[in-house]
């Protein structure tokens, strides 16, 4: 069975699509079989794939109705992973985001409005906690943070209102990130020994680590 992370978020522009596609490239090149799914209607995630030709390695689909809990149970057959990237706003697409992860990673951006505004999403996941003994497992990702910023104690307040963890190392404001999507890449092809691609796999390891 494949391991089913997904990157949520209700808020548009919290990063999701950045971080989905990210990791997804990291697992690949570390060998796995994976699977990325586009939950979104926008396409974001199918426009990068075809930006690239492809050239990611990994296939790129998009299931766009709430049901991917279901679709999922033939769809992921064969791949080690299968990362999810999150609608914005669609509450059913995000309850079967969900329903289908062993792990909702949820990015935001480091300012307590930030964090509060994901208050329906951790309830939606405590809920589904508790019918299923603790499955999904959750944390937040700091992304976008400004640079030479440290984590200010408001923002790990905020954090520890819910009993998610919040993963080590945040995701910078890097301009990299976008440039090397436009092409269908990632910092992980462009510019594998700087700032950003070390964020990425720093996250990558906590990620593996929590499954392990
Ligand atoms: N770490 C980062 N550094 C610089 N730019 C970033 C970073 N993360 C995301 N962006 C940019 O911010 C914008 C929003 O990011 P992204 O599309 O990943 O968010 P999203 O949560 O998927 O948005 P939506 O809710 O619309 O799907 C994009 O233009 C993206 O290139
Ligand atoms: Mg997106």
């Amino acid at each position: 069975m494949a391991n089913v992370i997904s990157v949520l978020n209700p808020k548009g522009g919290a990063g999701k699509t950045t971080l989905a596609i990210h990791l997804a490239r990291a697992l690949h090149l570390d060998n796995n079989k994976v699977l990325l799914v586009d939950s979104d209607r926008q396409g974001s995630a199918r426009d990068w794939n075809e930006a690239g030709d492809g050239r990611s390695g990994f296939p790129v689909v998009g299931l766009d109705r709430p049901t991917i809990e279901k679709e999922l149970v033939s769809l992921a057959e064969g791949y080690d992973w299968v990362v999810i990237d999150g609608a914005a706003k669609l509450e059913k697409m995000i309850a079967s985001a969900v329903k289908a992860s062993d792990l909702v990673l949820i990015p935001v951006q480091p300012s307590p409005l930030d964090i509060w505004a994901c208050d329906s999403l951790v309830e939606m996941i405590q809920a589904r906690q508790q019918v299923t003994d603790g499955i999904p497992s959750a944390a937040f990702v700091v992304s976008r943070a400004k640079k030479g910023t440290v984590l200010a104690r408001e923002v790990a307040d905020a954090v520890r209102d819910y009993e998610f963890p919040i993963l080590h190392g945040s995701i910078h404001d890097r301009t990299i990130f976008a440039k090397s999507m436009i092409d269908g890449a990632t910092v992980l092809d462009d510019e594998p020994e700087g700032a950003a691609a070390f964020e990425i796999r720093h996250l990558l390891k906590q990620i593996m680590e929590a499954f392990a």
